[in-house]
């Protein structure tokens, strides 16, 4: 039986009430900007006195369940053609925008306004203009979900796949039931990878990081591209783990991926940016580095 099936035998394959359930999970985890400096294991952050909701669990219990190596392929082969739509980047926002939050409509601003904050936050500290265009675009590749993709092929912590699983990662007692944990080959730390290889030669989980990173890969600057390719990999930024895969590149552009990480994670305000203000500033920017229109 293919993941496939399997998925469409699950009863419920998308617990979360919104995307934005797993941000507030991880936000619980990392309550602070410099949570590496004080190296708190996950089993720590299971400790907090806010009881995890038992839809992130779950979430988590899917995806650690389903992402293998041979379904990220699959994946990677269906969406990676860019064959499903495009158009004008800023249709692109609205498309996104469908996406709606049924975990509490009244308080949740939209995807488009998560992506405003993060930019707009970016560009109040002074940092390079193609940083606030990856702020603007991070989260874009969410719009799987609306190609009818399940959350867990969207969001959620990402992790190497066809090698052993960290112990950083969230929830990792739900490996055991990935088909990939029976393949003697996937499960050495080095796995079907060499010794710092470099990430770029590692296949990670499948979601929102690598489409985005995929779609704007010939547009931003290479730490903008990281930032987009690794933003959700919180057991390599925030935790260090999966040093043995590292090469001198990534370990370079780690700083700017951490960099990043802040504005994504703590920009949410309950006050929308004035986007009539915003407007020019934003249609100057994307025209300077993205072609007219994106391919999905
Ligand atoms: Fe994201
Ligand atoms: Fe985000």
């Amino acid at each position: 039986m293919s993941t496939t099936e399997n998925i469409l035998n699950e009863e419920n394959a998308n617990p979360l009430a919104g995307l934005d359930e797993w941000e507030e999970d991880v936000l619980r985890r990392y309550p602070e900007a410099d949570t590496i400096v004080k190296s708190k294991s996950t089993e720590q952050f299971r400790n907090y006195d806010t009881p995890v909701r038992e839809t992130v669990r779950e979430f988590y219990r899917l995806n650690h369940t389903f992402q293998t190596y041979e379904f990220v392929q699959e994946k990677r082969a269906e969406f990676l053609k860019f064959d499903k739509k495009e158009m004008p980047v800023w249709d692109a926002f609205n498309f996104l925008n469908q996406l709606v939050d049924d975990s509490d409509p009244d308080t949740e601003l939209d995807q488009f306004q998560h992506l405003l904050q993060t930019s707009e936050a970016i560009r109040a500290d002074g940092h390079p203009d193609w940083m606030i265009l990856a702020g603007l675009m991070h989260d874009m590749g969410k719009v799987l979900c609306l190609f009818g993709e399940p959350q867990w092929a969207v969001v959620g912590d990402t992790f190497p796949v066809g090698c052993t699983y960290s112990d950083k990662v969230v929830y990792p007692e739900y490996f055991a039931n990935n088909p990939d944990f029976q393949n003697n080959s996937y499960q050495t730390e080095l796995g079907i990878y060499s010794k710092n290889c470099g990430l770029r030669k590692v296949n990670m989980s499948w979601g929102h990081d690598e489409y985005i990173y995929q779609m704007m890969k010939n547009y931003l600057p290479e730490p903008g591209l990281y930032m987009l390719r690794y933003h959700s990999f919180y057991a390599w930024h925030r935790e260090g783990a999966y040093s043995y895969l590292l090469d001198d590149h990534d370990r370079e552009m780690l700083k700017w991926v951490k960099l990043f990480n802040p504005y994504d994670l703590y920009s949410k305000s309950a006050t929308a940016p004035d986007w009539n203000q915003l407007k020019g500033y934003y249609e100057d920017l994307v025209g300077k580095y993205l072609p007219p229109t994106l391919k999905f």
